[in-house]
């Protein structure tokens, strides 16, 4: 310990939760339900890699298109130079290429020389493969790949709704990854909030409380001096109602 590298996410208040970042060459985890932030978590990773710490990003969509992704930012950032530049790549891969997925990724990586990849989401994989068992074979195959290349590795995954418990669909993805960071929206009175909890970083210590993040107009903001509100909703805590 002690000596290991790290990789700054750049999401304001989350390095200091990671006590300087994710390990380099490590995987994590974002998992959280439906509209939580973990597209924008995943953009905003590449976006500081490769506007700060000059790493290349590519982003590899089964759900949303790249236009649609740029269109939805919350934010005043310039992603489009920086796509044009060839820092970030995004890429949307439909059904007919799952068969050789995992080659379409590492063929990617390779020519984008990507040290950051985001992968949204694993959940998606089962609308194309029917079988669970493929869909896991499919996420230990592309995660053996993708960290025999010397990149920093963010997979998304989603939890359902009322299910807050369940923080992977096919049972491997908190096990495969050596981080995981969960994402809930937690009713607070009348209204959701955004709140984030570190759950597991291999390699490093790290904050384990749940703290309020917030979308501010330059990136999401974790508040890392500050807890969550006790609540009810799909929050991380446990016990609570189900929203
Ligand atoms: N400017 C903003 N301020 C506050 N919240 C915002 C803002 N812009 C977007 N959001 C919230 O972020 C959500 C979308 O974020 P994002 O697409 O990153 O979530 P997601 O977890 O990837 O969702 P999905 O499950 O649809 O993939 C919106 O549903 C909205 O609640
Ligand atoms: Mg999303």
């Amino acid at each position: 310990m002690g000596d290991i590298e790290k990789t700054k996410t750049g999401i304001e208040g989350l390095d200091e939760l990671l006590q300087g970042g994710i390990p380099e060459n490590h995987s994590i985890y974002v998992a959280g339900p439906a509209g939580s932030g973990k597209t924008t978590f995943g953009i905003e990773f590449l976006y500081h890699g490769a506007k700060e710490m000059n790493q290349n990003g590519l982003y590899i969509s089964f759900e949303e298109g790249k236009e649609q992704i740029i269109d939805n930012l919350p934010f005043n950032w310039d992603l489009e130079s920086l796509i044009g530049e060839g820092k970030i790549q995004i890429v949307k891969y439909d059904p007919y290429q799952y068969e050789n997925i995992i080659d379409l990724i590492r063929s990617s990586v390779k020519e984008n020389n990507a040290e950051r990849v985001v992968i949204d989401s694993l959940t998606a994989l089962n609308l194309y493969v029917d079988d669970t068992k493929d869909v896991r074979k499919m996420i230990l195959d592309m995660n053996e790949q993708l960290r025999k290349l010397s990149c920093t590795t963010l997979y998304t995954g989603e939890i359902k709704t009322g299910h807050p418990e369940e923080i992977s669909r096919y049972g491997v993805e908190e096990f495969i990854a050596d981080g995981v960071i969960k994402l809930a929206l937690s009713k607070q009175g009348s209204e959701l909030s955004n709140q984030l909890l570190v759950r597991k970083m291999r390699g490093t210590d790290h904050d384990k409380k749940i703290h309020p993040f917030k979308f501010e107009n330059d990136g999401l903001k974790v508040y890392a001096k500050e807890k969550a509100f006790e609540s009810s909703g799909d929050s991380l805590g446990s016990g609570d109602e189900p929203f």
